[in-house]
């Protein structure tokens, strides 16, 4: 155990300290526009094994490499003509590019891939973290491994007290769901991770692209994080998609029979939800994109509440949709389609 520091980003001087935190090779949970990120030297291999540890993650998962400029993100990677052209467009913001690495980054940082993934997230606190400890900074979302990605600094606090140096708070993340991950490294660009950045937006700068789906596949995995089951609640999660009223009806059903068994389910849903009467429900908002802002915390919350039974609405493929539902799959033990 070690002690964490938990303090606001408000205060100017804190972002200096947890920059030199950084520099001195600790690890300093922040807010980016995505979630919280869990950052060290990337340059550092015992600070960059301290994120594993931290984490409880697999070594075979390597970690998105932060930058506050595109000069520190030349000495890493090698950009294509695509990688410009996305960078110019999209960065500062919520992509993630998977290039061919260049020799200083650590084999422990690409789990001994030949490519690096490089993000320049859009958060001043974060932008100001990483110029002021002069590094380039390895950064996986700040929960224990296996859980849901913390959009609040409480969140944090949760999965890795005593583990970390410092935890600045820097408020709610904005978008609320991960970097969208896309590997320029091959020929065909593909998506391996839908997530903040809507895939219709890079199909406007690329125009084809496809979206991998390498993890329920047997062929090799060109993601490794998403092989994993992840960003799980305590509770089961059930997932049912289909038209708006069908699943509604479904959910009603679900949700009346484990009440009846003196279960606690609670429903998360979105739009009006006044079909639920009666039942524990948790609001995502109204349309996808305060979906995604949501959809951490209130599996987090759920848990508070202790529920056993998470029923979520499924939402259309649409924007901001395939990464929510990405993320809803990928926690749920059931997918029930009607
Ligand atoms: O929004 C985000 O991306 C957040 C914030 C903190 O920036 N970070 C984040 O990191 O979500 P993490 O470690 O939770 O997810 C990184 C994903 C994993 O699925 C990992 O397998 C993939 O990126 N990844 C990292 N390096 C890769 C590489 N060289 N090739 C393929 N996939 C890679
Ligand atoms: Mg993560």
């Amino acid at each position: 155990m070690i002690k964490t520091e938990f303090l606001s980003a408000e205060e100017d001087g804190n972002i200096t300290y947890a920059a030199n935190l950084i520099k001195a090779g600790q690890l300093v949970a922040f807010p980016t526009e995505t979630v919280y990120g869990l950052g060290a030297d990337a340059l550092n291999e015992d600070a960059t094994l301290g994120i594993f540890y931290a984490k409880g993650r697999p070594a075979d998962n390597p970690l998105i490499v932060h930058v506050a400029d595109m000069e520190r993100a030349r000495e890493i990677a090698f950009f294509n003509k695509r990688a410009e052209l996305l960078a110019e467009q999209f960065w500062p913001g919520p992509m993630t590019l998977v290039l061919p690495r260049k020799s200083i980054v650590p084999d422990i940082v690409t789990a001994g891939l030949d490519t690096v993934a490089v993000r320049m997230p859009n958060h001043p606190v974060a932008l100001e973290l990483i110029r002021r400890s002069g590094c380039v900074v390895a950064a996986p979302s700040a929960n224990s491994s296996g859980r849901p990605s913390p959009t609040e600094a409480k969140h944090v606090w949760k999965d890795l007290v005593g583990k970390v140096a410092c935890i600045l708070d820097g408020g709610s993340a904005d978008i609320g769901v991960e970097s969208t991950v896309i590997d320029l490294s091959q020929d065909r660009s593909c998506i391996l991770r839908p997530g903040g950045l809507a895939v219709e937006c890079i199909r406007e700068v690329l125009g084809k692209i496809t979206v991998c789906n390498e993890a329920n596949s047997n062929k090799p995995v060109r993601s490794p994080g998403m092989k994993y089951r992840h960003y799980a609640p305590e509770a089961l999660v059930w997932v049912v998609e289909g038209e708006t009223e069908q699943v509604r009806e479904k959910i009603l059903q679900l949700a009346l029979k484990l009440i009846n068994e003196n279960r606690k389910p609670i429903v998360l849903t979105i739009g009006n939800n006044q079909v639920y009467e009666g039942i524990e429900i948790i609001s995502l908002g109204t349309n996808e994109v305060e979906a995604a802002s949501r959809i951490f915390s209130a599996l987090r919350e759920a848990d508070e509440r202790g529920t056993d039974v998470i029923i979520v609405e499924g939402l259309s493929d649409y924007g901001l949709g395939l990464a929510v539902m990405n993320r809803v799959r990928k926690a749920a033990v059931k997918v029930l389609n009607v």
